[in-house]
């Protein structure tokens, strides 16, 4: 993209500021009239409580104003990429968002996107698809040769179900095919993708894998969110707490930057408050596991004795590990 087209990405960043959600909350409904199918790929919560929109307009906004050296968002694009692969996003799919982002820049902005602004947004989205489509590519290479790995979604056996607190199950994910299961780091998640019937869609959403590594299964602990107020019961959650032994569901391989490096020495301190604890005990399980034993502290906090979830492990865990000062708080 030439200079010109710099300055003048640079010149609507004032309006990205103030109305990036407004635009991209219209292009999110235009392109969903157009390719109805992608709800199924999208979070239809995320849509509607408004998180996505805020993360595509803050990705979009970032952009802009790293136009001469988006290099600097390498690392910002490398954790979208993980989630995109793990939602098996595609190549082809980058020209209908690009179609459908251009066409509404025009249509919320009205005459002051002018065409000479229309042209550089469009060299400049594809400049930025690129850049992703090729990180996601070496992402996919990448997953396909780990072994038992897979790209896309694969069919999983719920095997067992544990209840761990008032609000929180386990799930005991077994391999449909028998064949073998991609090995992960501590803190990773996969993405699970049910069929919600309220919304007649598939949906997706990420869960962290729970425990250590097991060549036999994953393991996902989820909490039901109940509604309040005039927030709605959370779809997938309810879905899948009311799912029984033997039932299917897809997911995706592990994927995720947010991870223990396994050969770290250094000291942990892990942090989390209600069911954000499920990677922290992913990491305590591989630091007995894999005999480090290094000096950990964890801090955790839920809301009252009822949703205290995984009492038994943690104290088993505590007597296994002689380094590991944990200490937990109520807030209610
Ligand atoms: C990397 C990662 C790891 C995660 N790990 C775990 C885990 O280990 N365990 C776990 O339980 N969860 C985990 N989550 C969260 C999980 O992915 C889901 O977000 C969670 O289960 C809720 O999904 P849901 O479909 O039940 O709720 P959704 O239906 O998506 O709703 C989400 C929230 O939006 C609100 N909402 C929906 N519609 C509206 C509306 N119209 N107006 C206002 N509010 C609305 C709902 O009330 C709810 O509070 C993780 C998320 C990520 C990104
Ligand atoms: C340059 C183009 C794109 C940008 C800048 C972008 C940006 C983002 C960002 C910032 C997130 C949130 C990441 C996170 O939560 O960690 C995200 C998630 C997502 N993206 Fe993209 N994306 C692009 C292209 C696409 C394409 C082509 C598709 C497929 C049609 C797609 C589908 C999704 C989905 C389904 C999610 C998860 C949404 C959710 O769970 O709420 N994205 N993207």
């Amino acid at each position: 993209m030439n200079a010109d087209q710099k300055e003048l990405i640079k010149a609507t960043i004032p309006i990205l500021r103030s109305s990036g959600e407004d635009l991209t909350n219209y292009f999110y409904a235009r392109m969903f009239k157009h390719h109805p199918e992608l709800r199924n790929m999208f979070n239809m919560g995320n849509q509607a409580n408004g998180r996505q929109k805020s993360a595509l307009a803050n990705a979009v906004l970032a952009y802009a104003e790293n136009i001469d050296n988006p290099g600097v968002l390498l690392g910002v694009l490398k954790g979208i990429g993980t989630k995109h692969r793990s939602l098996n996003i595609q190549p082809d799919q980058y020209k209908i968002v690009g179609t459908h982002l251009i066409a509404s820049i025009g249509e919320v902005v009205g005459e002051a996107a002018t065409r000479e602004i229309l042209q550089a947004w469009t060299v400049a989205f594809y400049q930025l698809a690129q850049i992703m489509i090729d990180l996601e590519k070496e992402l996919y290479i990448e997953n396909a040769t780990k072994p038992g790995s897979w790209n896309g979604w694969r069919k999983f056996v719920i095997k067992k179900i544990v209840e761990e607190s008032a609000e929180i199950k386990s799930f005991y994910l077994y391999p449909e095919d028998g064949k073998a299961i991609a090995d992960f780091y501590p803190g990773q998640f996969i993405s699970v993708q049910v069929f919600v019937e309220e919304l007649n869609l598939s949906q997706p959403r990420q869960y962290s894998l729970s425990n250590a590594f097991n060549p036999e299964y994953y393991r996902i602990s989820v909490k039901r969110e109940n509604g309040f107020g005039s927030n709605p019961s959370g779809m997938v959650s309810n879905t899948l707490n009311s799912k029984s032994e033997g039932e299917i569901i897809s997911i995706s391989s592990p994927a995720g930057l947010f991870h223990l490096e396994k050969d770290s020495k250094n000291p942990l301190v892990l942090i989390s408050g209600g069911v954000g604890f499920t990677p922290m005990l992913s990491m305590l399980e591989t630091n007995i596991n894999a005999l480090q034993n290094k000096k950990t502290v964890w801090v955790h906090g839920c809301r009252n004795e009822s949703v205290h979830a995984f009492k038994k492990q943690i104290s088993s865990l505590k007597k296994k590990q002689n380094g590991l000062k944990h200490s937990h708080f109520m807030i209610q």
